[in-house]
């Protein structure tokens, strides 16, 4: 017997037994362990998980009143566990419900729009794969006129998504750190302004968002001053995504905690790299 040989049965004999300690079997159990990674870079345990996860409830308090998370989990009668892989894309790319009614761009699907159809396919296996959880999706609190669903393909024709589109003259790296910026981490929902009806203004870049829920302040990413996080090094960036803690030894609070708990702070290595590589080239051309 070879030394290769030996080294596929080896191999094989440890995929049986990884199936077995994970439940699932072949190219399934490779869509859920990809997909929870998916999960992880979407961030989306910061707004879908309250009590328990996926079950949403998560309260975001906005001037047009309280939005409430819906439950995401496998749950056939209060989640999306019913849904069909063409209903899940729809609603992720397209903000549209099975149902057919338009959701709240709380939910950041124009950022989602950007992900590969297989990303999003390997994230549905991953929630599928979870425990349902059975509560009911309580209605958001908004005022007239914000409770008119209809209303939101009004603004879809003015905000028709946040197209993501590489750039051939960057490497690869700063291409994976800024399309996770602008797609799935969604950065940009809360480090880009908006205009008067909530779309966000892209062609200002990251310059912070001075009017952000709850009162708080976004800080800019882009600082043509370069005297706040325009003077980080590159590696100030990653120990801050990975760490939260700030060249000035400040730790990063409010709504970045939970970007840094539930998405940056589970970044592979790689993709903390791609994602300060870009940030520091923007203040740094
Ligand atoms: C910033 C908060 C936020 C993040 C991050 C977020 N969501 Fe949501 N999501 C919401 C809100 C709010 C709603 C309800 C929207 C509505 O009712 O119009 C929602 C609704 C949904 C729905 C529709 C559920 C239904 O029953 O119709 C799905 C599916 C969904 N989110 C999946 C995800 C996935 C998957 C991720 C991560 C990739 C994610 N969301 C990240 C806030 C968020
Ligand atoms: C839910 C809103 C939200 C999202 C999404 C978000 N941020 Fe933040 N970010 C904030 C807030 C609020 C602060 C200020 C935190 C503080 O001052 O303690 C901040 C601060 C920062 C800082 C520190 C800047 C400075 O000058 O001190 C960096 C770096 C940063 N964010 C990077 C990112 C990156 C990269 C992403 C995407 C992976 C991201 N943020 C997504 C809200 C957000």
């Amino acid at each position: 017997m070879n030394i290769t040989r030996n080294l596929i049965l080896l191999s094989s004999l440890w995929c049986s037994v990884s199936a077995l300690a994970t439940g699932f079997e072949g190219p399934q159990s490779d869509a859920v362990s990809r997909g929870a990674y998916i999960f992880d870079i979407g961030g989306c345990a910061s707004c879908h998980t309250n009590k328990q996860p996926l079950g949403g409830g998560v309260e975001l308090v906005t001037p047009l009143g309280t939005f409430i998370s819906s439950n995401i989990s496998s749950h056939q009668q209060f989640g999306i566990g019913g849904w069909t892989n063409a209903q899940f894309i729809k609603a992720m790319r397209e903000g549209v419900s099975p149902d057919g009614e338009h959701y709240y761009p709380a939910f950041p699907y124009t950022s989602y729009a950007n992900m590969p159809k297989q990303d999003l396919l390997d994230l549905k296996a991953y929630l599928d794969a979870q425990e349902p959880v059975a509560e009911a999706t309580l209605p958001h609190g908004l005022t007239f006129p914000f409770n008119q669903r209809a209303l939101l393909g009004v603004w879809k024709l003015f905000n028709t998504g946040d197209q993501w589109i590489s750039d051939p003259s960057q490497s690869a790296t700063w291409n994976r750190g800024s399309y996770l910026a602008n797609g799935p981490s969604h950065c940009t929902q809360c480090h880009t302004p908006r205009n008067f009806i909530g779309g966000l203004q892209l062609e200002k870049g990251m310059v912070g968002n001075e009017q952000w829920p709850d009162g708080e302040k976004v800080p800019p990413l882009v600082d043509a001053n370069q005297l706040g996080f325009g003077g980080w090094s590159q590696d100030d960036i990653a120990f801050a995504l990975e760490v939260g803690m700030t060249p000035d030894g400040d730790f990063l609070g409010g709504s970045m905690s939970h970007v840094l708990e539930n998405t940056t702070g589970k970044m592979t290595p790689d993709d903390i790299k791609a994602l300060s590589e870009y940030l520091y080239s923007l203040n740094n051309p």
